[in-house]
């Protein structure tokens, strides 16, 4: 019969579907176990499969056979982080901004991105196997805030002086600030959303043009005031002043970092007088597309490995002739409290220690190094600083753009008796000054570099250039890095990146020595041929449990929850573990049949030596 011959396909396939979702629908009952588990050893230390409930086991193998070793591993390639981005429009914006705005933005992030590293190990891959997928969920601010605003704003244009270097007047940033802070946190009290809020503002034209500005108010320092129109706040959120500036910072003449100047540029769509609402538009989605970049998803500057303990050593290497002389301080203190200012670099368990060495070398003799070299062995990631302080008038660099330099295991930085010079970037057109004898940001900016593998606001790695491409429009403001700030203070951008680029690394390492697994189990003959029944249902449900917790991971990873996302893939590791030693075992298995047939033990005894866990004794051979 026709219809019979139909269905069975279809019924088929049915059942394929089923097969192959399985391992992430939600299983009842580990859900909560899970949880339980999370809240009773957080770290994770105990294997949460050996207390399993035997019911909750047994759902974790399906009556449907496993699919292959192929899918197993596409499977573990395909993990895609969902990421939320929450666009307010406040002030001015066409009626169909919302249509026009979501329809651009799905258009510029189809395909999947992978999550990037900007410095790859080997292999040279820059992708990590980790997707992320964003959602932009944009919405009209009610008109109470924009008049907020606007109140605000033009109070403080009427009571602002002109200023003869800039045709900009200077506003301080908080007096925007405090009021889109406000409606952050009023937005999360009543929803708790996850993800970032940008706001793009657009109060309309003005008495007269504007920026804001970052520094205190009474700033004697002053020499970089770099005003601009944006602000990323500690809380996750960012906004954009369309209306204010336009503002010009990057390069003074060329190389990388120079960008579409003035009203090129998408911070300055609103001054266009020529562009069509749709062009406007456009300009304004892909400011939002850059902001997603930058902010939520951007590259590890290298990748990371998770460590209860890290200990930064500031190693000040000092010229002999210079030693009495007060100004050589550096402000050590001042580069401890911006790292660790509300714990916000670390992951819960981790510590941050700090410990100052000095190091004099008289004129003429060489650096003395071995026995004045710290060795801190109690501590899982080290980072030196070294800071040499020359006996020498003019400026140095030391890779011609920077006096501190982040490597993957240690801190350059240089200084010297110079105290001011021009920097190659100009801001708003004005040439900036770099005060040479302030280490301290420049510190900090290469330590969240290494430390915590967080890039510089201005860098991003390009799969489609394959190479770093350098944009400042993010580094105005409160940032770390860059030369067109002066902030020390970290905002969620770094605060985030450096717990995600941890979080980032260690599942993708879970995931390669997954896949490694797997081939071996291939290249043995597969899983059916080389398990028991009964072994083979062990490593079934290990696989589902191992499966589910990435999934979870990557579920707490969407909702920004790191501690969550920790705890997953801590409690993943075990479940690893175990496919280990069931790999050992089944080398062991091949090592004795192989010996019986008469052949030699040194040839096979570099194979048999791997850990004996525990979870051994779980399966009998
Ligand atoms: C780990 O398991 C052992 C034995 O079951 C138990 O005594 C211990 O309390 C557990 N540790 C944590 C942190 O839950
Ligand atoms: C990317 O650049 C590197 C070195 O610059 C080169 O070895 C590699 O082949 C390039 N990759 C692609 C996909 O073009
Ligand atoms: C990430 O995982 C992929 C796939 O397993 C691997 O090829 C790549 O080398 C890994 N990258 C890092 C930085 O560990």
């Amino acid at each position: 019969m026709p219809t019979t011959a139909t269905t069975t396909p279809l019924l088929l396939l049915l059942l394929l579907l089923l097969t192959t979702t399985t391992s992430s629908s939600p299983i009842l009952g580990l859900d909560s176990y899970l949880a339980q588990q999370s809240r009773q050893d957080p770290q994770a230390t105990n294997d949460t499969f050996l207390t399993l409930p035997t019911s909750l086991k047994k759902s974790l193998s399906s009556p449907f056979p496993l699919p292959s070793i192929p899918s197993l591993t596409s499977s573990l390639l395909s993990f895609s982080v969902p990421l939320s981005l929450h666009i307010r429009l406040v002030g001015t914006f066409p009626p169909n901004s919302p249509s026009l705005l979501s329809s651009f933005l799905s258009s510029a992030s189809q395909p999947l991105h992978h999550f990037h590293v900007i410095s790859p190990f080997h292999p040279p891959f820059h992708s990590l196997s980790i997707q992320h997928t964003p959602h932009f969920d944009i919405a009209f601010s009610p008109p109470s805030l924009t008049s907020t605003l606007s109140e605000s704003l033009s109070s403080q244009i009427s009571k602002s002086p002109s200023s003869l270097r800039s045709s900009l007047l200077s506003i301080p940033f908080s007096s925007i600030d405090s009021i889109v802070s406000s409606d952050f946190r009023s937005e999360n009290e009543h929803e708790n959303r996850d993800g970032i809020f940008i706001y793009l503002i657009n109060l309309g034209p003005q008495s007269k043009p504007y920026a804001y500005s970052y520094s205190d108010s009474d700033s004697s320092a002053g020499f970089t005031d770099c005003l601009g129109t944006i602000h990323a706040s500690k809380n996750r959120y960012l906004w954009i002043d369309l209306a204010a500036g336009p503002v010009d910072y990057g390069p003074a003449l060329s190389g990388d970092g120079v960008l579409p100047r003035g009203e090129f540029h998408p911070l300055a769509a609103f001054h266009s007088r020529q562009k069509s609402q749709k062009s406007l538009l456009a300009d304004v989605s892909s400011l939002i597309w850059s902001a997603y970049q930058v902010l939520l998803v951007p590259s590890l500057r290298i990748p990371v490995p998770f460590e209860n303990s890290l200990l930064v050593q500031f190693i000040h290497v000092r010229s002999g002739s210079a030693r009495d002389s007060s100004s050589d301080a550096l402000d050590w203190k001042k580069i401890e409290r911006a790292l660790s200012e509300d714990g916000g670099l670390l992951l819960r368990d981790q510590t941050l220690r700090f410990k100052n060495y000095e190091i004099l070398s008289d004129s003429g003799q060489a650096f003395r190094s071995e026995a004045e070299m710290p060795v801190d062995n109690d501590f899982g990631r080290v980072l030196p600083v070294y800071v040499f302080d020359l006996d020498y008038n003019n400026h140095l660099l030391l890779d011609r753009y920077h006096q501190s330099v982040a490597f993957k295991d240690m801190v350059i930085a240089v200084r010297t008796r110079n105290t001011q010079t021009v920097s190659d970037y100009t801001c708003n057109g004005r040439h900036m000054f770099t005060q040479t004898r302030s280490l301290e940001r420049p510190l900090v900016g290469s330590i969240l570099q290494s430390m915590w593998g967080v890039s510089p606001t201005h860098l991003l790695w390009s799969p489609r250039h394959n190479s770093t491409l350098v944009d400042y429009t993010w580094s105005v403001g409160q940032t770390p890095f860059g030369p067109f700030s002066e902030s020390l203070s970290l905002s969620f951008v770094q605060k985030d990146a450096a717990k995600r680029s941890v979080l980032l690394t260690m599942m993708n390492y879970s995931i390669t020595s997954a896949i490694d697994f797997l081939e071996a189990i291939a290249e043995h003959g597969g899983d059916r041929k080389l398990l028991k029944q009964n072994q083979h249902l062990v490593f079934e449900q290990r696989w589902t449990l191992f499966k589910y917790k990435l999934d979870k991971a990557v579920s707490a990873l969407s909702h920004l929850d790191f501690e969550m996302a920790l705890y997953y893939l801590k409690s993943s590791d075990h479940d690893l573990r175990f496919a280990s030693s069931l790999l050992c075992l089944f080398k062991k298995r091949q090592t004795v049949q192989k010996l019986v047939r008469g052949q030699k033990l040194v040839t096979y005894q570099k194979e048999i030596l791997c850990d004996d866990g525990d979870e051994l004794m779980m399966i009998n051979m």
